[in-house]
């Protein structure tokens, strides 16, 4: 037994003890979604041991963990560390490719889909380029980005449905880029399939439209579809996905984009090379020859969200629809001390959304940690 395969052992054996003390320890917290956020919308890493016992429900992770064949790929791939990654990087391209139905030249992997968002930012918003625009509420990062880059940032409500407000978004547009989440985070909700479609189809090619399907695989409402077959037709459109959620891979940071080879080549200039690290591209290559993840991760979001949603309406409290592993709710009342409340009982929520202030964003963990928020909710709020 050589030293190599004691280390991949012994390495095994800590992320399957991690995945198991994660249930409602997790053994310590990665970036957070804070009340206070920094400008892109994540805390600072917050230390916290296995004896807190902390519950964490804010950051719309996967409780479930990685695939165990992305945890072999990864022990496999120690060895490897020593190389840069452009091996794995062309066998994921290839696998994604395949997976989405497009050419190799139509994907640009990035360190998180954060970096796509960042990379959206700088090629297609700023002062000579164009303005970004936003719904309020949507997943703040991209705005960050943008006006960081000197753009203006327009947002735009929700609908009362909760959808993007499509029709007023392309009047606040100015040739720059369009953010659409969906399904948006942090309201779980979507926007229907027949009015994106038709909004893509008339945005004018000038104006670049990005839709963030980061949640895609929870979302089963017949009124969902992925835009991504859409791309073959619309050179302004940009499609970006990540493994951080249903893939259970937010520590490892990987996420991709899909748009026409002529968008990606002016989007890739903009990145730093090899920006995915090797463990990542390993893991992600292996979660996509794992059909149980992707159904394993749908049927277990299901059944623990089924049963919060449940005895939130026994308790009254208006839910908005989720098509996500999140949800939110109205809690009758300003949210950013019940959110402190909790916390200070080691259950930690999303943060406070100005545009819906007396809303709560609640990730969807394991039922044993659903049962633990619903206990603590209803002492914060008795
Ligand atoms: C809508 C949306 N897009 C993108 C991201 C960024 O994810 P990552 O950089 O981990 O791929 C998140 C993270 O929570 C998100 O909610």
């Amino acid at each position: 037994m050589n030293t190599m395969s004691i280390s991949r052992r012994k390495f095994a054996q800590l992320l399957g003890a991690g995945a198991a003390v994660a249930i409602v320890k997790p053994a310590f917290s990665l970036a957070t979604e804070t009340v206070a956020s920094p400008p892109v919308g994540r805390s600072r890493p917050q230390a916290t041991s296995t004896s807190t016992g902390v519950v964490r429900l804010s950051s719309n992770e996967n409780p479930y963990g990685p695939s165990p064949k992305a945890l072999k790929a990864m022990t496999d791939s120690f060895g490897l560390s020593c190389r840069y990654p452009d091996v794995h990087n062309d066998e994921l391209i290839d696998a994604l490719a395949k997976l989405n139905g497009v050419d190799r030249d139509q994907i640009v992997l990035g360190d998180g889909s954060s970096e796509i968002l960042k990379l959206c930012a700088e090629t297609f918003t700023g002062p000579t380029r164009g303005n970004l625009v936003a719904a309020d509420p949507t997943f703040e990062a991209l705005l960050n980005y943008a006006s960081i880059n000197g753009a203006e940032v327009m947002k735009v409500p929700l609908t009362s449905s909760f959808s993007h407000d499509l029709a007023k978004m392309g009047a606040a547009s100015k040739d720059g880029l369009i953010y659409i989440c969906n399904p948006n985070n942090p309201t779980a909700s979507i926007t229907p399939k027949n009015e994106l479609r038709e909004f893509i189809a008339k945005t004018p090619r000038q104006t670049m439209v990005l839709v963030d399907e980061a949640y895609f695989h929870y979302a089963d409402s017949p009124d969902y579809e992925s835009v991504i077959p859409m791309v073959k037709d619309h050179p302004n459109l940009i499609v970006a996905r990540t493994f951080s959620k249903i893939y259970g891979m937010a520590g490892l940071r990987c996420g991709y984009c899909v748009a026409q080879h002529e968008t990606i080549d002016r989007i890739r200039p903009h990145q730093m090379w090899d920006s995915v690290n090797c463990m990542a591209l390993a893991a992600a290559v292996a979660s996509l020859n794992d059909p149980d993840q992707v159904a394993n991760g749908k049927r277990l979001n299901s059944e623990a969200k089924t049963f919060v949603t449940a005895e939130i309406e026994k308790m009254g409290y208006k839910q908005i629809p989720s098509q996500a592993n999140f949800i939110m709710f109205d809690v009758k009342r300003p949210v950013v001390p019940l959110i402190k409340a909790l916390k200070e009982r080691n259950v930690q929520v999303g943060r406070l959304f100005p545009a819906l202030p007396n809303h709560m964003r609640l990730t969807i963990g394991k039922k044993a940690e659903m049962e633990i928020f619903l206990s603590t909710f209803r002492q914060v709020m008795a």
